[in-house]
């Protein structure tokens, strides 16, 4: 079958997406700011756990100035749940930025700001301000790759430029804004991974992946990391209500926060027993919990109240290692 010119799919789209699109608390004005809070908020996470931390965050921190002025553990605490949390601290770090110096409206500009990559640069400049540049994100990525029959290396830097090119022409055709959610809605809800709704596509008839008999091996697979398996064997210093931690470049996940102290390994086997698990990427790491309540001499320690550990570090890990530390003994 023929698949005629993109303005076809373009015109396809824009206006499945108008009949179709999710009323999402971020889509109800053209905000930079709120736009690019829910942006940051949904790479790696979806829209439905979104919602309300979005809804909480804008209610604590209503404007970028407000967001600037914030005290770092506060930016924290409203995204514990989250998790990447270094999204959180790159947002507060380019929200003083902002607020000094408002936004840019290009996605050229927006990449200079400390957390923009090329996917928020893209999602900001053409949903707040209309500059056509295409969004890629994975939904994108696969509806893309299924439309066109592409069966390449997608995560390599050559395709990538490919799928940037074809993602930019239809923002050139108009409605960067519309196009740019069309296309990520579309991955979303329509074309998705396991069991795409074919029949409910605007492109069912142009899909060249349909026509190829290919929808379920586009895209195609990315190679997966090895998965690696470490042991922490984290000590909690206790004195009285407070724990000590130490800020940490040397560890193989969590790089740069405030942690317990104690050796991590690599290992070749899960061990037999462990108080916790946990798992960060490609890391599956296993924890053993020791107390202590001899003090550490250490000056670069940090002596953290109880109930603020969460606020310093709201990864799930310290939670469990915490917990595991009430039942033992020092
Ligand atoms: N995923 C991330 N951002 C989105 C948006 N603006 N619309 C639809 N899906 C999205």
């Amino acid at each position: 079958m023929k698949t005629g010119p993109l303005s076809k799919d373009h015109s396809l789209l824009l206006s499945w997406y108008r009949a179709n699109r999710r009323d999402l608390p971020w889509r109800r004005n053209r905000d930079p700011y709120q736009i690019w809070v829910s942006e940051v908020m949904l790479q790696q996470t979806t829209v439905a756990a979104v919602v309300p931390y979005y809804e909480k965050f804008l209610t604590l921190f209503p404007r970028v100035e407000d967001l600037a002025q914030a005290p770092e553990n506060a930016v924290l605490k409203a995204w514990a749940g989250l998790g990447y949390y270094s999204r959180a601290r790159n947002l507060h770090k380019a929200a003083k930025a902002l607020a000094e110096k408002g936004f840019p409206k290009a996605a050229a500009e927006l990449i200079e700001y400390p957390g923009f990559g090329p996917y928020t640069s893209a999602a900001v400049a053409s949903i707040a301000f209309g500059d056509r540049v295409g969004v890629l994100d994975g939904n994108v990525i696969r509806v893309l790759c299924r439309r066109f029959g592409l069966d390449v290396d997608w995560w390599t830097t050559t395709a990538k430029k490919d799928l940037q090119a074809r993602a930019d022409a239809f923002a050139q055709l108009g409605q960067p804004d519309e196009i740019n959610q069309a296309l990520m809605e579309l991955g979303a809800t329509i074309c998705t991974p396991q069991s795409p709704a074919c029949l409910l596509c605007p492109w069912t008839s142009r899909c060249e992946a349909r026509r190829a008999d290919q929808v379920r091996s586009l895209p195609r697979p990315k190679p997966r990391k090895k998965i690696e398996i470490w042991t922490w064997s984290p000590v909690v210093f206790r004195k009285k209500n407070q724990v000590a931690l130490l800020q940490r470049h040397d560890t193989p996940v969590l790089r740069g926060q405030w942690l317990f102290p104690g050796d991590f390994e690599q290992v070749k086997k899960k061990p037999s027993s462990f108080h916790a698990r946990h798992g960060i990427t490609h890391h599956d790491l296993y924890v053993n919990v020791s107390t202590s309540s001899r003090l550490p001499r250490d000056p670069s320690f940090q002596w953290v109240d109880l109930d603020k550990v969460v606020e310093i570090n709201p990864s799930k890990l310290l939670q469990k290692i915490l917990d595991a530390a009430k039942g033992l003994k020092p």
